[in-house]
């Protein structure tokens, strides 16, 4: 019997030995696998951030690039701007000085040169256009006096502000042929001998030949030049013509002809002004300077 109980103890103990190096082998077993998956889900977690650090880096990249190439863009658009803005510089200068050669052809250079006792003009020189002063502007109706085209519309402009500022002025004698000044002098000359050269040009170094020169009278004087100094028609040319363009050729004390306070020449508005401001006559102005304003000859 006892011999019994102990082989069923042996027998016990050998089943709970066997039970547990199973459960030891099965723990074993299962920590294996576990420490298994854990390395794979850390090698797992390590990739993705090589893979997402190497996405990241792909993508500045890419970032980069674009922005160089924006910036680059950016660069040329703005040096093509510069270029066009050159160019539409130059090309400007090129038109104004098309536009100034082009005013310079078509102006007559002799119009602003000093016709006393200076420059000469042959007989062959007239105007390149002439036009017919108004009735209305004129003294005498009868006679057809006519001025370069180009002046004009200035004359009629002045004529026009005097008479709203009360004044009237009429245009007695504008253009004036070579052939018409020789006779005219010619007729002075047998009048009043070597005399007339005080107050008459030779043929070829009359003013009136440009046909930008002209005498003015007014009616309250009945159309006489002598006296118009002392109408407030020859005050207001004198405070106002330079407005239109016009000069007194022959003031006091000048030094080619007597003074004639009538008679007027268009040299421009820039000119007329600055002659005006500066208190200089035309006569004592250099002829380079003078020049310098042909181009704006006619600009109002
Ligand atoms: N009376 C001026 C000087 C002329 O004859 O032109
Ligand atoms: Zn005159």
């Amino acid at each position: 019997m006892k011999a019994f109980f102990e082989r069923f103890l042996n027998l016990n103990i050998l089943a709970l030995l066997i039970i547990g190096l199973s459960v030891f082998g099965l723990i074993r077993y299962i920590d294996y696998r576990f420490s298994n998956l854990e390395k794979m889900v850390n090698l797992s977690e390590k990739n993705l951030s090589i893979v997402d650090n190497q996405n990241k880096k792909d993508i500045k990249d890419v970032y980069d690039l674009v922005y160089n190439t924006q910036s680059n863009i950016t660069d040329v658009l703005a040096k093509e701007k510069q270029n066009n803005l050159q160019l539409s510089d130059q090309f400007n200068q090129v038109a104004d000085t098309v536009g100034v050669l082009k005013k310079l052809s078509t102006t007559d250079p002799e119009l602003l040169k000093k016709y006393s006792k200076v420059y000469f003009l042959n007989e062959h020189y007239s105007p390149i256009s002439l036009s017919e002063i108004g009735v209305d502007y004129r003294s005498e109706k009868s006679i057809n006096y006519q001025i370069d085209s180009d002046v004009l519309p200035f004359l009629e402009k002045l004529i026009e502000a005097g008479n709203r500022d009360g004044v009237s002025l009429k245009a007695f004698s504008a253009y004036r042929s070579f052939i018409t000044q020789l006779n005219l002098k010619t007729s002075y000359k047998v009048s009043y001998g070597a005399g007339a050269n005080k107050f008459s040009a030779d043929q070829g170094y009359s003013e009136h030949q440009l046909g930008t020169a002209l005498d003015f009278t007014t009616l309250k004087t009945k159309g006489a030049l002598e006296g118009f100094d002392k109408t407030i028609e020859y005050n207001w040319l004198l405070g106002n013509a330079n407005k239109y363009g016009f000069i007194i050729s022959y003031p006091s004390g000048n030094a080619y002809y007597k003074f004639e306070p009538w008679h007027w020449r268009f040299v421009g508005v820039a000119l007329a002004t600055k002659l005006h401001n500066e208190n200089k006559y035309f006569y004592d102005e250099d002829q380079r300077v003078i020049d310098s304003y042909l181009v704006n000859l006619f600009d109002k």
